[in-house]
């Protein structure tokens, strides 16, 4: 389909760090698009917290992209998704994605055995999202979830590896492994988690492919933007912005170990009162 030459940015928000492996995967897509990335660590973790603050929270969030005159918005947050998805559309004059529905497409296209794991935040797991969404994707198959409380703080703090990490992701995933059909896909049903990817693939074994939202949001992304003539008309690589509500230097370390020497300067903005 022919571009129509919308060379506005793509907002892509989460709670903190752990949409960046989104952006990851939307960068390396669709390189020539720009990107703005809003990342609200001020008020993370949204797990934790009751589904109409993580609504407010989003909104308030998703109205500061929304400012930046965005021409999609991807909700790479899989609490935002579950609890606000429905309300961002509502509100918002552009096109919205969710990374729930990629993630639920991917982990049932990769099952053989039928029974998929679902590991998310407690919010994520309350709002029964993934199994709604694995269930609309293929009605035969089963979904275990578990709530992993620990992992998205662990991930914000930069701890990515070592003997912390492998002993907190083992004691999650230990309560998994022992049902009948055997789990043979884990979904990270967290944009967080995909940064403790070598931790969790090693604790999982071999035997247990392990999935996330990132490569499949990229691509329901860029299917939008072709069905819209959305396009950027421009050649050479997009412009990208890195916003976070909180402290930059934090957000600056775990976001190099995503993008390495490629990580543009990160921008602090005030979205609400926190
Ligand atoms: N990265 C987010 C998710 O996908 C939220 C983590 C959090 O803030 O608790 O659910």
């Amino acid at each position: 389909m022919r571009p129509r030459n919308d060379s506005r940015p793509i907002g892509v928000f989460d709670s903190g760090v752990g949409g960046l492996t989104v952006l990851a995967e939307l960068r390396r897509r669709l390189p020539a698009e720009s990107t703005i990335y809003l990342g609200d660590n001020a008020r993370a973790p949204y797990g934790p917290r009751p589904a109409d603050e993580v609504r407010t929270f989003t909104l308030e969030s998703v109205g500061w992209l929304l400012a930046q005159d965005v021409k999609l918005l991807v909700l790479a947050c899989n609490t935002a998704t579950a609890h606000a998805l429905p309300l961002v559309r509502d509100v918002a004059t552009v096109p919205v994605l969710g990374v729930v529905r990629p993630g639920a497409v991917s982990a049932a296209a990769s099952t053989r055995a039928g029974h998929v794991g679902v590991i998310a935040t407690a919010g994520t797991v309350a709002s029964g999202a993934y199994a709604a969404a694995v269930g609309e994707a293929d009605p035969r198959l089963v979904v275990t979830q578990l709530a992993c409380p620990e992992l998205v703080p662990m991930v914000e703090a930069g701890q990515l590896s070592g003997p912390v990490a492998e002993a907190t992701v083992s004691g999650y995933l230990g309560d998994l492994f022992g049902a009948d059909p055997l789990i043979d896909t884990l979904l990270l049903g967290c944009t967080h988690y995909p940064l403790l990817r070598p931790v969790i693939e090693q604790v999982a074994g071999p035997h247990v492919a392990v999935v996330d939202s990132a490569f499949t949001t990229a691509l329901a992304a860029e299917d939008l933007l072709d069905v819209l003539g959305a396009r950027t008309g421009q050649d050479g690589p997009g412009a990208n912005r890195i916003v976070t509500t909180g402290d930059v230097a934090t957000f600056s370390a775990v976001a190099a170990t995503v993008f390495g020497a490629a990580l543009p300067s990160v921008e602090q903005a005030v979205v609400a009162a926190v």
